[in-house]
């Protein structure tokens, strides 16, 4: 009997409320596999949870993102335990971020930044990046050829860029650090973070205060950054509210922090166990972007974003009413294999590479863009001075329903 036989759709749908499930791939990527073979749309039934879909084909989550208007963001963008989202409940209206709203909301908000994530506006911040990059790999080296990089380098890398596009000084990175933990905090023991909701909103009220500043003084010195352009913005010549400016810097600040750095660990995290594709790097750098492609399919950060339905729509046959709640399992469909060849080889040439780890449609990842122009800097930066690396012990992912990837990542390392 295979191990895929030993466990049931039962127990399988169970990960999805387990984050001890995300910290153990193998387990986790099995789990999946049954789903999308089995049982693609499933209930999922939890005394502390809500009940709700778990969606893992590829196909379904596509079909879904599609359909904004039929499958909404709010009330629940995130899955939490039923207490935890009836708190939520209660204090609504406190954050509303983009991914908590849906048209006509989102459309007027989204264009709000939309011009400054294209492609030609983010161009500018190329010098910076590489500067950034040159100083996480000459960090490298100062710690003497070996460190935890997923701490040492991975999560401190992204932060800086989120200070430069704010317009914020570095003396603001712990604040930041600070932001990032204990709003989206992760449910892993070794990262805990109070859960009590009268600290959260404490915390949320510090930022409000730091952020109006902010507000402020944006609006009387605007400059080239991403925060002149939340505190300067209008939407039918009005301007944004208080809550929805503040909640602009905080999905600005949280989004693009996590995320990033689990990838470029976990990029790392996969080169060194598949030496054939670092030295392929090497030798092709013309490989750069379909390795940073492959590299987030690989590791999928962001584990899955919830809708709720509206109206009643067929998915796989499976008819969904008003009030159901869907899970989109993001790292699920990057390995489906009715989409990708092989999907469990890591091969930094795979092209196309439909990945969904970005979301799709109308809620697509703003700072897709960014993010991978950040890994791509630190690749061209890291990989061309790495003379050797290695494992120097057990790589541990965080313990998480929503957002991350590895902790710790000890390695040793020739860096020039
Ligand atoms: C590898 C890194 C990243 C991954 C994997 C990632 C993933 C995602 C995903 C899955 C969504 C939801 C998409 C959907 O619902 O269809 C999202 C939304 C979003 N992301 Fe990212 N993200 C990353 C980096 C960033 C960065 C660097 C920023 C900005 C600094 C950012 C800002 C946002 C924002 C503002 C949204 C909300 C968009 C909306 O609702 O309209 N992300 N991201």
């Amino acid at each position: 009997m295979t191990a895929t036989e030993t466990m049931g759709v039962e127990e399988a749908g169970k990960v999805f409320v387990d984050p001890t499930a995300y910290a153990d791939e193998e387990r986790f990527h099995r789990a999946c596999a049954l789903l999308r073979a089995e049982d693609p749309v499933h209930l999922v039934e939890d005394p502390e949870y809500p009940s709700f879909w778990a969606i893992t084909k590829h196909a379904d989550v596509y079909d879904i993102e599609l359909h904004p208007a039929i499958f909404n963001n709010a009330p629940f963008p995130v899955l939490g335990p039923t207490e935890a989202l009836e708190q939520q409940r209660a204090g609504a209206g406190m954050l509303r971020t983009l991914i908590h709203m849906d048209n006509p909301d989102h459309k007027g908000h989204r264009a709000l930044t939309v011009d400054w994530f294209k492609p030609r506006s983010l161009a500018r911040l190329d010098e910076r990046l590489a500067e950034l990059a040159r100083r996480s790999v000459d960090r490298m080296v100062e710690l003497g050829g070996s460190c935890d990089f997923a701490r040492d380098i991975a999560m401190q890398y992204p932060l800086q860029v989120i200070l430069s596009i704010l317009g914020l000084p570095e003396s603001d990175y712990d604040r930041m650090l600070t932001l990032t933990q204990e709003l989206f905090g992760n449910q892993d023991p070794e990262l805990a973070r109070s859960a009590d909701p009268a600290e959260i909103l404490q915390v949320l009220q510090d930022f409000g205060m730091y952020f109006n500043e902010l507000t402020m003084e944006k609006r009387a010195s605007p400059a080239e950054d991403l925060a002149s352009t939340i505190a300067n913005g209008t939407i039918d010549g009005e301007p944004v509210g208080l809550i929805e400016t503040i909640s602009y810097y905080i999905i600005v600040a949280t989004a693009g922090h996590d995320t990033t750095s689990s990838a470029m660990a976990g990029g790392v995290q996969a080169l060194i166990e598949h030496p054939d594709q670092l030295q392929r790097l090497r030798d092709d750098p013309g490989l750069l972007d379909s390795a940073v492609d492959e590299i987030i399919r690989w590791v999928t950060p962001v584990k899955h974003f919830m809708r709720t339905a509206v109206e009643p729509y067929v998915v796989r046959g499976h008819e969904f009413q008003p009030g159901d709640m869907l899970l989109l399992s993001y790292p699920s469909a990057n390995r489906d294999d009715e989409v990708f060849d092989d999907p469990f080889r890591f091969d930094i040439g795979r092209s196309p590479n439909p990945h969904l780890a970005f979301g799709y449609g109308a809620h697509y990842c703003l700072g897709a863009k960014l993010a991978k122009m950040e890994i791509k800097a630190l690749l061209t930066e890291l990989v061309p001075r790495l003379r050797s690396v290695e494992l120097a012990g057990e790589p541990e992912l965080m313990q998480t329903t929503f957002v991350g990837g590895l902790k710790h990542l000890p390695i040793t390392y020739e860096v020039e």
